[in-house]
């Protein structure tokens, strides 16, 4: 029996519906090859109709959502509207009331020569970073007292969850045992400093590790991965880490793959409807003029389809994508690829 999938489609803002449309024309492609239907329907959560209406993400449109395989997202962010709206309205009510509880970013260097990293080859950076998405820092608990005062304080916690905490480690030992590369997952923490959440994580994951012999164990403080994603990527397998140290390290992991052109990643429920989405943001000045690099779109496209079972045509995707960085882009770099944005699309299309 055919496949279908129903792909709710959000372009977003800036350089957003741009990537997404050539995300979606490798799509075509890949459902033809690989004998698969899919719908697409539009949602415009974006920092425009913000504007426009005031309208941000609301419970009818979550349930709406929820009827959906999986969501593909461009990016959202408008520099006219005041940080943290978008981010708080769009992008992590999505992935909180999705329950969207994994980030998953695969750091992976497809061509040496777009590694600012001196002597790297792609054997040597190809790691992925589980980010938990649900909490910590990103809950947003904490108050001001004496707000505006001289002796103001403002209090930020991390609110990490024995359920929470576990859900994550335990989705990275299977992930770590799926991926079957060289079978290694290092926590990422800060144990040395933040002795609450990471006793909790620490003791976890020694208890989980427990469960599976055959991965091997690591751990490494937030600070020392920073510098070891530099000195010694090789290092590195599956990582695993909370909410806001996975969202910085994965920043500069985008960084030494070959910048935010390349950069795809995951927000996984993996009981419900997953999301899609390049990390590089709305790109605000670029937008318009067809010159985005929408590989990280066009990854994005691959990952979803992976997780959604299609993992041939994932694959497909992904060796067209190396192909095109190896034989054909000048730069990963937004106007300095040699070609356009709809051309990028078209060339892996071509070599799908
Ligand atoms: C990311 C982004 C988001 C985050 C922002 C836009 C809320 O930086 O996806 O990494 O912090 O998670
Ligand atoms: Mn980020």
């Amino acid at each position: 029996m055919v496949k279908n999938y129903r792909i709710a489609v959000i372009g977003g803002d800036g350089t957003g519906p741009e990537v997404v449309r050539e995300g979606l024309k490798v799509l075509n492609v890949a459902a033809n090859k690989f004998n698969f239907t899919y719908e697409t329907k539009e949602f415009d959560f974006s920092g425009r109709r913000y504007l426009e209406t005031g309208k941000l993400v609301d419970e009818s449109d979550i349930a709406e959502l929820k009827n959906y395989s999986a969501i593909y997202l461009g990016a959202v962010g408008d520099p006219k509207v005041k940080p943290g709206i978008i981010e708080t309205g769009v992008l992590l009510k999505l992935r909180f009331a999705l329950d969207q509880y994994i980030n998953l970013r695969p750091v992976k260097l497809y061509n040496s020569v777009y590694c600012p990293l001196k002597d790297k080859l792609p054997e040597d950076i190809d790691f992925v970073v589980v980010r938990e998405n649900s909490e910590g820092l990103y809950k947003g608990m904490g108050e001001f007292q004496n707000k505006g005062m001289k002796d103001e304080v403002a209090i930020q916690i991390s609110h990490n969850t024995r359920k929470g905490v576990e859900r994550c480690l335990r989705y990275a030992f299977e992930f770590t045992r799926k991926r079957n590369k060289r079978k290694k997952l290092t926590l990422c923490g800060k144990t040395n400093v933040l002795t609450f959440a990471w006793d909790l994580w620490e003791r976890t994951f020694n208890e989980l590790a427990i469960e599976y012999p055959d991965v091997t164990t690591d751990y490494a403080h937030v600070d020392a991965t920073t510098m070891w994603f530099v000195k010694n990527p090789e290092w590195f397998d599956v990582i695993v880490t909370d909410n806001m140290f996975g969202d910085i390290i994965t920043d500069l992991g985008a960084m030494i793959q070959g910048g935010m052109g390349i950069a795809a990643g995951g927000n996984i429920n993996p009981q419900g409807v997953s999301m899609f989405e390049p990390i590089g943001g709305s790109a605000p000045k670029y937008t318009g003029q067809n010159v985005i690099n929408p590989l990280a779109a066009i990854c994005a496209a691959g990952m979803m389809l992976d997780t959604l079972g299609e993992v041939k045509a994932a694959k497909a995707i992904e060796d067209a994508v190396i192909k095109i960085v190896s034989t054909k882009l000048k730069s990963l770099g937004a106007g300095k690829m040699g070609y356009s944005t709809s051309q990028v699309g078209d060339l892996v299309a071509e070599n799908l």
